[in-house]
């Protein structure tokens, strides 16, 4: 169930949304899986990853690195078992050609702190957008470790970044993050495999928390408290056998549908519900959403369950403070929500939203303002007065692959067929989600 290749989308009103879908494997889990079983001894076994063209790009990454897989991105199919041969901690043998993160900021962020404890020197890049993402923050403390980045950029803009020329990774640091972002705390975790000491994280508030549990499965020495992480240099990692749950913020595009549209009833199998960034399904329980989890699992530390959502009357809710970083990437999604609900939403203290694949602050707003919601936006977030009804027309996705989904959720509600425009941005996650999208759709009498 792979998207067309087309540009703009078409959606149809729907009056429900009825079924059972396995959402595709967790973003996030993917590219931690790949990259932490190319450094572990032994052959790791992975099912269920994400073909998305993210976790693609993180997958030939390391293969321009040498790490022998089973399948090359083109070969691999949904249902493959993936087998990753990792030869150790010191098995990568430098880069043949320039590295193109794509769209995919978990790419160059973590790459860049995997790179950065190596003395070859490699070169990442990427797509318009990712060009713009700030790296600084993940740059500084990897320098102060010993890591070293050239950054330059072409004429037309594009930005290449080359780490080069480390000698040792120093241990024995704390690093305070100015912001809470998973992917910084992971850069320097994977640097700190090769610290001469233990590095210690603190973060303003707890991020999502997938390499922590990943490390800890494959036998590294972490010790955790509060926001505070410290991770023991190992001198080997176990190679993993996984099977990667669907990811929550895949499936909340359809959580959300099913909520907001009157008869739905839906059901999501084996979806991540690990509570580092599960606040999306607290969130919408508080909002009055009826969402029942069964069947929990824990596999290599993360928890999975089957979610069953029902159309619920919905009432607005304000989110900030250190909930923010745990539903970081379902707020548009949330907005569509806070937008059906009666009363007003407001979110607070959202700023990295900004430097996201878009300005998701100024994208939403612009979005949700032409579908006819009130929404005023503010520096770090925005308030929406919800209960509104949502009018048909052409949206854009302005090249955000969550806007897209949010977007496209939101017109099932309208009277009439709508247009979403720049939809292939969507294959940077969810490569079926307007397959899904349609055999879930019951058509509308309207
Ligand atoms: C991610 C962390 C978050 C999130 C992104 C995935 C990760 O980004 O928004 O989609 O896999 O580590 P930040 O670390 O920038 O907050």
């Amino acid at each position: 169930m792979k998207n067309p290749q087309i540009k703009n989308y078409t959606v149809k009103p729907a009056s429900s949304l009825k079924g059972t879908i396995q959402i595709p494997g967790d973003k996030s889990i993917s590219h931690r899986a790949l990259i932490l079983a190319s450094l572990a001894e032994g052959v790791s076994k992975i099912r269920h990853l994400l073909l998305a063209q993210d976790v693609l790009a993180t997958m030939r990454i390391l293969q321009q690195l040498g790490v022998r897989m089973s399948h090359t991105p083109e070969e691999l199919q949904i249902g493959d078992e993936l087998k990753i041969y990792g030869e150790g901690l010191h098995a990568l043998k430098g880069a043949s050609g320039i590295l193109d993160c794509g769209n995919s900021g978990t790419t160059l962020r973590l790459m860049m702190g995997l790179l950065s404890a190596h003395s070859f020197e490699a070169t990442l890049t990427g797509d318009a957008s990712l060009n713009k993402r700030p790296v600084d923050r993940v740059a500084k403390p990897l320098e102060k470790m010993g890591g070293g980045f050239a950054i330059t950029y072409d004429r037309k803009g594009k930005r290449f970044i080359k780490s080069c020329n480390v000698k040792k990774i120093y241990g024995g640091m704390g690093h305070q993050l100015p912001v809470a972002s998973a992917q910084v705390k992971s850069a320097i975790m994977l640097a700190a495999l090769y610290g001469t000491e233990s590095t210690t994280i603190i973060e303003p508030a707890l991020s999502r928390d997938h390499t922590e549990r990943m490390m800890s499965a494959m036998g590294v020495h972490i010790e955790r408290e509060g926001t505070t992480t410290e991770i023991f240099p190992p001198k080997k990692m176990n190679p993993i056998d996984l099977t990667i749950p669907g990811d929550l913020s895949s499936a909340s595009f359809f959580i959300v549908g099913s909520l907001i549209l009157p008869g739905s009833e839906i059901k999501l199998t084996s979806v991540g519900l690990n509570p580092s960034r599960s606040a999306i399904i607290r969130v919408l329980m508080d909002m009055g959403g009826k969402i029942e989890i069964e069947n929990y699992r824990t596999v290599a530390g993360e928890i999975s369950g089957d979610l069953i959502c029902r159309a619920s009357p919905l009432t607005g809710f304000n989110i900030g403070g250190a909930l923010i970083p745990n539903i970081i990437d379902e707020i548009p999604i949330f907005s569509i929500a806070a937008s059906v609900a009666q009363g007003t939403s407001k979110v607070s203290d959202a700023s990295e939203l900004r430097v996201k694949e878009s300005d998701r602050i100024k994208t939403m707003v612009q979005e949700l303002s032409k579908i006819g919601v009130s929404i005023k936006e503010c520096d770090d977030g925005f308030e929406i007065s919800g209960g509104y009804p949502f009018k048909e027309g052409t949206y854009s996705s302005q090249g955000d692959h969550r806007v897209a989904m949010s977007m496209a959720i939101a017109a099932l509600r309208a009277p009439q067929p709508s247009v979403i425009e720049d939809v292939e941005c969507v294959n940077t996650s969810f490569p079926s989600f307007f397959g899904i999208l349609e055999k879930l759709s019951s058509k509308s009498s309207g």
